[in-house]
């Protein structure tokens, strides 16, 4: 069935030269790019794309780190679109990431993981809904 997702390409992506990597990584497995934009995340679009997440330890660096560039927004399509780009990006730590995936090939943190994918139909309507409000 196809799906739509929301993909972030990340400030430390970006800042590295690696969006056209990535890209290309999601374009050659097939995956259609619906919408893209290049922005810069403000403290309230961090707080709600993130909402799950403002209250662990962890919050306050990565919203400084989400924050502190523009980064890519993008919706991606394609059948079972959602777990897919997940395999695709791999496991949140870039250490333990497996090899072959944009994490495990390009990421050595735990935070700055150069792509955020969203987890699950909910996720991936509520964030397509606040970064691309009408598509
Ligand atoms: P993402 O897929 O965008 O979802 C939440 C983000 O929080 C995650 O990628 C990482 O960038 C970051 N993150 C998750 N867990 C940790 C952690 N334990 N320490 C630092 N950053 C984390």
């Amino acid at each position: 069935m196809s799906e739509r997702t929301l993909v972030l390409i990340k400030p430390d992506a970006v800042q590295r030269g690696l969006v056209g990597e990535v890209l290309n990584r999601f374009e050659r497995k097939g995956l259609t790019i619906e919408a893209m934009t290049l922005r810069t995340m403000d403290a309230a679009l961090a707080d709600a794309h993130y909402a799950e997440h403002v209250t662990r330890d962890f919050y306050p660096p990565l919203k400084n780190f989400m924050t502190s560039g523009p980064l890519v927004a993008l919706i991606l399509s394609g059948d079972q679109a959602i777990s897919v780009v997940r395999a695709l990006t791999g496991a949140t730590d870039g250490r333990v990431a497996a090899p072959g995936t944009i994490r495990g090939d390009l990421s050595l943190s735990n935070r700055e993981n150069l792509v955020h994918a969203s987890d699950s139909e909910d996720s991936a309507k509520r964030e397509i809904a606040l970064w691309f409000p009408g598509l």
